[in-house]
Parts: C-alpha cells; structure tokens; sequence
C-alpha cells in the first residue's frame, strides 16, 4: 500500500449517498465516535446485527490515541469482519471536529472518506474560508465535507465552550454556496458531554428548537443536515455507574422522542460518543465492583462490548430509523 490511501482501496464510501437515501427514507445515519478495538467492533457488530450504514468517526485526539497508521488498518479490518459477519452495511471513515486545513488532508490521504472541517468558533468570513480550503482538497479526492454554523456549549476535542450560540438559518444559503459542503452541524440546543442540561430532579429538560431547523430545512430544501450532542446521556448506565462508584450526578442528555423527531427531518447524521463510553463504563464498574479479582481485560472489554452491541442495535432500531437500511 503507498503512502498515500484512497478510502476505496480500505472498502469504505463517502457520506453522499448515505445521506441521499437518509433524506429520501426520513431517518438518520448513526454517526458512533471510537478510538480503540472493543469499541470499533461493537459499534460495527451492532451495525451489521441491525443492517445498518455506520459512520465511523475519529476526533483528532482520538487518532492520535489509536495511531494513524494503525487507525488506517482498524477501519479496512472493520469492513472486513461486516463482510465476514454476511453484511456488506456502507460504512464511512470520518474525521470528528477537524480544526486545522492540515489535519483534514491527512485524514484524507490516509484513508478517510469523510472530515469535518469545525470552523465555528471563527467569525462567519474565516469560518467559510478554512472550510472552502479543505472542500477543495477533499472534493477532487471524492471526499465528503461537513461543515459547521453556530456553536454548541461543552467540550468538542479541546476546544471548549461556556455557552451555545444558535445558528443562524439567514446565515446558511450563503454559507452553503461560499463553501461547497455536503452537510452542515447546526447549533439547536444539543451540547457535546453528559452534562447537556442544568435541570433539578423531576424537571424536564428544555426542547430542541426545532423552529430553527425547521427554518435552515425550508431554506435549503433536501441539503442533509448533522446534529452533534446527541447522546441520550442512558439514565440506566448513568444509574448504574453511580451504583458501583461512580460519580455523575446530575448527568442528563437528549430524550429519545425529540432524537426521533430530528431523525424524520432534514437530520442526516446523528452523533453519538457518550453514550458508548457511559455503556462501556457502566459495565466494566460492575464487573471490578462483584468481582474485585478480575484482571484478565477480556472478562471486562468482552462484556462491555457486547453492550456496546445492544446499545448500537436499540438506537438504530428504536431512536434514528437506520436498521434495515443497509
Ligand atoms: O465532539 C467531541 C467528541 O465527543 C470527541 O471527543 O475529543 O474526547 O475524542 P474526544
Ligand atoms: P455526545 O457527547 O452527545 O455523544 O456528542 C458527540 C458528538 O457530537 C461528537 O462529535
Ligand atoms: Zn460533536
């Protein structure tokens, strides 16, 4: 294999598609972050238990975690072990949160079929430049660009933010045609992390504004819109890690219903990082807590993968419509 490697040549696809069929079918293509084996394998089984496209999606310290060479071989081994499990599920290598011109062009010439270049915290003019650089790039290589207007509160890889900041749906047409993407992150009341709402005991979390996606869908009729921070933060996991010492109170996400809902819009891709760690967590607490004399990684990964599973299958199924699509 030379230096460089077209995502093709790993058995990968571009997001286009995915996304063409997502908008037509009204559901959402699961966007799962990862950065080492167990989760690799979990998010992909449960994908192929379910027949369902995947996203895989790397944020650039988690590629810096896993090896990018390395990375580059976990995702040809995925495609691989769909195949083998009877699957041929479209299956898309992504890169979470890009912020550098540099970095999005490395994903790409080691295998990535798809980067998002995170610009938000830029004003308006140097947020659709750096994006227009790597659509450039990435578009001559076949390569899906997603892009982003309006910024979420919490962390995203180390960029960290206090407060939301909306995005705008008069901003969007013209953002779409200075830059060129495939698909935009807006900013409609999700946030990245288990802590998505400040909300006491029994109250309910406050609504996505629907009208302002409802607003960027009628302006851009069939462009395929991405919805960061959209973990359900699992109440039972999050149970179940305190139960076994933990310590995460008040962490609370997105209820299920108002996924559903962003699912049956102009929502394309949905992401969903914390609540693959908050299953992993959750299970490999309980096994350390009942069996403190554990120490072989398979008796604890094993289990928390096969988690991962069920979680993978249960949203699919139940929250963004992908099962069956494949
Ligand atoms: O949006 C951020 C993702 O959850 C990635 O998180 O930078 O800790 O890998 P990470
Ligand atoms: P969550 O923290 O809600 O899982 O969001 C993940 C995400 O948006 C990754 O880009
Ligand atoms: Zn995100």
């Amino acid at each position: 294999m030379s230096s460089t490697t077209h995502y093709t040549d790993l058995g990968l696809v571009n997001t286009r598609e995915m996304f063409k069929k997502a908008m037509d079918g009204k559901y959402a293509v699961p966007a799962y972050n990862f950065n080492n084996m167990e989760q690799l394998q979990g998010i992909v089984l449960g994908c192929v238990e379910s027949r369902s496209p995947v996203i895989l999606q790397v944020s650039g310290s988690a590629r810096q975690y896993a090896d990018q060479t390395f990375l580059k071989y976990m995702a040809m081994g995925a495609v691989q072990m769909a195949k083998e499990h009877g699957a041929d599920i479209p299956i898309a290598l992504h890169l979470d949160h890009g912020d550098s011109f540099e970095l999005a062009r490395s994903c790409i010439d080691s295998g990535f079929s798809s980067v998002m270049l995170d610009g938000s915290h830029h004003p308006f003019e140097e947020n659709a430049k750096r994006t227009k650089q790597v659509v450039d790039y990435a578009h001559e290589r076949d390569v899906t660009v997603e892009g982003e207007l309006g910024v979420l509160a919490g962390v995203e890889d180390e960029v960290s933010h206090e407060v939301s900041h909306y995005t705008k749906p008069e901003e969007v047409e013209e953002f779409l045609e200075k830059t060129g993407v495939d698909s935009l992150a807006i900013s409609i009341g999700t946030s990245h992390g288990a802590y998505k709402f400040k909300v006491k005991p029994g109250e309910e979390v406050p609504a996505l504004r629907f009208d302002i996606l409802e607003e960027i869908a009628k302006r851009t009729p069939g462009f395929p819109i991405v919805l960061h921070g959209a973990s359900t933060v699992v109440p039972e996991y999050v149970e179940m890690i305190n139960r076994y010492g933990g310590k995460m109170d008040n962490a609370v996400g997105n209820p299920e219903a108002q996924l559903r809902r962003a699912a049956g819009s102009a929502v394309c891709k949905v992401n969903i990082d914390s609540d693959g760690r908050l299953a992993m967590t959750a299970v490999i607490r309980k096994i350390f807590a009942e069996n403190p004399s554990e120490f072989d990684p398979r008796k604890y990964l094993g289990p928390a993968r096969e988690e991962l599973i069920k979680m993978v299958k249960h949203k699919n199924e139940n929250v963004l419509g992908s099962a069956g699509k494949a």
